[in-house]
C-alpha cells in the first residue's frame, strides 16, 4: 500500500470516536443511572409527604383520609381491580390467583385487623414477603381509600 492510503487510515484509527461533537457522549449522569439523591441533612420538606424506605417505616403513619362512603367506594373499585384476584371478593384470601401463587392472607383475620393503618398502606406500597408492590398509578389518597375499604371489609360492612 502506498503512503497515500496508509497515512489517512492510521490517522483515522487514532481518532476513534473522540471527534464526535454530539451531546450523547458526555460525562453527565444519564436518566435512571443513579438512584434519587437523599434530601440534604437537616432540610425541612414543605408539605411534601414523608419519604418511606420500607413497610416498617410506613407502619406509624396515620390514615389522613376519613373513612367516608366516597373513599370506601373508591377503595372498593381499586380493590376489585388490583387485590381481588388474590385476596378474593371479600378479602378472605380465596381469589383465583391464590390457587397458583402463595396463598394470599385473609384480610379479615385477627392478624390483619391488629395491623396499623400505616402497615396496610405500607403493604400496598412495598408489597409483603410474597405479595408484589402495588403503588403504580395510585396516588397516596387512593391507597388510603383501599385501606379504608379493607377496614370496612373487616367490620363486615361491605358486600
Ligand atoms: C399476586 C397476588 C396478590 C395481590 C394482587 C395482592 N396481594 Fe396482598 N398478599 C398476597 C400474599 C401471597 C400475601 C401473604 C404473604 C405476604 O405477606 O406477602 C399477602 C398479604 C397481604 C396483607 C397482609 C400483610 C400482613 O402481613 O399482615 C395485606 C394487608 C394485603 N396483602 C393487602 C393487599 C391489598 C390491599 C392488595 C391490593 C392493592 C393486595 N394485597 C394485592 C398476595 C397478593
Amino acid at each position: 500500500m502506498s503512503a497515500r492510503v496508509v497515512l489517512p487510515l492510521l490517522l483515522l484509527a487514532a481518532c476513534e470516536n473522540d471527534w464526535r461533537t454530539d451531546m450523547w457522549y458526555q460525562p453527565a449522569v444519564q436518566p435512571f443511572e443513579a438512584p434519587a439523591r437523599p434530601p440534604p441533612a437537616d432540610s425541612v420538606p414543605l408539605g411534601a409527604p414523608p419519604v418511606l424506605a420500607d413497610r416498617d417505616e410506613a407502619a406509624g403513619l396515620r390514615d389522613p383520609v376519613p373513612r367516608a362512603s366516597g373513599s370506601v367506594a373508591n377503595g372498593a373499585a381499586i380493590f376489585g381491580e388490583r387485590c381481588l384476584c388474590c385476596h378474593g371478593p371479600k378479602g378472605r384470601g380465596d381469589g383465583p390467583v391464590s390457587k397458583v401463587f402463595p396463598q394470599a392472607t385473609d384480610l379479615t383475620s385477627s392478624t390483619v385487623r391488629a395491623r396499623t393503618d400505616g402497615y396496610l398502606f405500607g403493604t400496598i406500597t412495598f408489597g409483603g414477603r410474597a405479595m408484589p408492590p402495588y403503588p403504580e398509578g395510585l396516588t397516596r389518597e387512593e391507597r388510603w381509600d383501599v385501606v379504608n375499604f379493607v377496614r370496612t371489609l373487616q367490620a363486615g360492612g361491605a358486600p
